[in-house]
């Protein structure tokens, strides 16, 4: 038994896959930050004859089950990538709906987000966003201020060279000393502050990183799913965290000898 099973206690039924799965993982290797880009929601729509915007509604529970199977497992971050720079380019009503979306969520979701101790925080280029979607963002960033738990990251209007741009401008506009560091790029970033993400998913099978988390995912471990986010549960993302601590990770270096073979 690990120290999992206490987090996930009338969750999963004892003799189901799930626990199977948590009994392997190793409560030590966690990831520290998860990020996701959750794709697939047209498609899933598409294969039941309804709407792209029912697969954004169906992919609203996956957000819900993910968020707190992360928050059980003490994931310290999960950043989701809920909406691209480049999705203004989506037909006016799926962006209307994705945005009405959000809010609902925040208004129906933020008691249950605090309760279970997690920090809400938005990235990318929030002051472009309609203005009722802005006040319900800060509304829960400032709720939600103190929680201590998983740290669940947003990403709205997003795009990562856009990011890198507003980097660089905020080290122009501010900078104090020359040459600039990593760490200060770090620094200036959405994300300073927080650790980058060890394991990138993404659903429904598409092998690109859609100009999401650029300079944070130069060392992530990728992990893809056929699965379509409307269909990610729990059991999906054990199932990644359980291949993410099979991964043998070297940041450019070599095997450790002791682990290197005889022959
Ligand atoms: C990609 O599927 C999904 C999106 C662009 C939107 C994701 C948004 C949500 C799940 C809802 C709001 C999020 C939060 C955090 C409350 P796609 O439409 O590109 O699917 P396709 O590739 O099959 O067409």
């Amino acid at each position: 038994m690990n120290s999992l099973f206490s987090k996930f206690e009338g969750v999963f039924d004892p003799s189901s896959r799930e626990v199977e799965l948590l009994s392997r993982i190793d409560p030590t290797k966690l990831p520290r930050h998860i990020a996701v880009i959750m794709d697939g929601n047209g498609r899933w729509a598409k294969q039941r004859n309804l709407p792209r915007v029912a697969g954004h509604r169906a992919g609203i529970s996956s957000v819900r089950t993910i968020v707190e199977t992360a928050a059980r497992l003490s994931i310290p971050v999960l950043t989701l990538y809920a909406f691209s720079a480049e999705n203004w380019k989506r037909p006016r009503d799926e962006v209307n709906t994705l945005m009405a979306l959000l809010k609902e969520y925040l208004r129906k979701e933020l008691s249950t987000i605090h309760q279970n101790d997690i920090r809400f925080k938005a990235i990318g280029r929030i002051d472009e966003l309609p203005s009722s979607v802005q006040k319900e963002l800060k509304f829960a960033e400032e709720e939600t201020r103190n929680n201590r738990g998983t740290r669940m990251v947003v990403a709205l209007n997003y795009s990562g060279r856009l990011e890198l741009v507003d980097a660089v401008n905020h080290l122009l506009k501010n900078r104090t000393r020359y040459p600039i560091s990593e760490e200060d790029i770090e620094n200036s970033l959405y994300t300073g502050g927080l650790p980058e993400p060890d394991l990138l998913i993404r659903t429904s099978g598409e092998m690109r990183v859609s100009n999401f988390l650029l300079w944070q995912i130069a060392y992530a471990e990728i992990y893809v799913t056929e699965v379509l986010w409307p269909d990610f549960r729990g059991i999906h993302l054990l199932e990644a965290v359980l291949e993410f601590q099979r991964r043998e990770r070297r940041y450019g270096g070599i095997r450790s000898p002791s682990f290197q073979s005889t022959r």
